[in-house]
């Protein structure tokens, strides 16, 4: 059975902040340092994949000092985000476990486009599509580290053949255009909807955009602000 008073979507460190406009703390310093070094890391590592995918990109390789820098450069940007993107992960999985809201959500992708948000029913602290993105990124993340190891020749060459480390290249690369591909839809969806970068610059959003987006999360923590704040 639930606990009667175990917050359901608030994360430590979440809060109302009353003012004018009310405000709500929804990322720290710390997790959102960690996000932007996983962003950065995810681009770099883009960059320089790209730069060794094919040779109509490889002038990106000028951005690490040449080819030779670029090859040893990506498995690290790639070590560094596989570390950080799951320091952050542990903090956020709860508040992603699917719900049967979501389905009620997905099926009404038409009112989330038309701006219909009266039409949709009340969320937690993510959406359907921001978990979707969640799970995606940590799925292809594993994908990536573990097929990048294979292919990782300076230390790892020992331990695979020929054949493993050919399926590991496709593998590898089928990954990374996906990740590419839903790191868009992230940073585009994060710019449409109004009001959303500023959890990631600040770490708050308005009072406003919390009702207006993620109503159970903002109820459960006006609740605790009436129960007495828990710090
Ligand atoms: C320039 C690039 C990026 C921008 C502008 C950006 C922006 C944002 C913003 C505004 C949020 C807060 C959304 C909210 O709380 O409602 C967010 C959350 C998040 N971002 Fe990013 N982001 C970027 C890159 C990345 C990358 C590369 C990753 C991972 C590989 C990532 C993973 C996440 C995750 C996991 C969350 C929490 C949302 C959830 O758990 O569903 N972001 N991002």
């Amino acid at each position: 059975m639930a606990e009667p008073n175990k917050p359901r979507y608030a994360q430590p460190g979440d809060k109302v902040l009353p003012g004018k406009p009310v405000t709500v703390n929804r990322y720290g310093p710390g997790a959102r340092l960690n996000h932007w070094i996983t962003a950065s890391s995810l681009i770099l590592l883009a960059l320089s994949g790209l730069a060794l995918f094919t040779p109509a990109l490889f002038f990106l390789t000028g951005l690490f000092g040449g080819g030779q820098n670029t090859r040893a450069l990506h498995p690290w940007f790639g070590v560094v985000l596989f570390i950080s993107f799951f320091v952050f992960f542990f903090q956020l999985w709860k508040a992603n476990l699917p719900e049967r809201v979501d389905w009620v959500w997905l099926r009404k992708l038409r009112d989330v486009v038309g701006g219909h948000e009266e039409n949709l029913p009340e969320l937690g602290k993510y959406n359907a599509g921001q978990k979707i993105v969640f799970w995606a990124m940590a799925g292809l993340i594993l994908v990536l580290i573990g097929s990048g190891v294979v292919i990782w020749e300076q230390y790892f060459s020992a331990y695979f053949t020929i054949p493993q480390m050919r399926v590991a290249v496709l593998v590898h690369s089928i990954a990374a255009v996906l990740i590419i591909c839903v790191f868009i839809m992230h940073v585009y969806a994060a710019i449409w909807t109004r009001g959303t970068l500023r959890a990631m610059t600040r770490g708050t959003v308005t009072g406003g955009w919390a009702w207006r987006h993620h109503r159970k999360w903002l109820r459960e923590l006006a609740g605790q602000r009436k129960a007495g704040p828990a710090e």
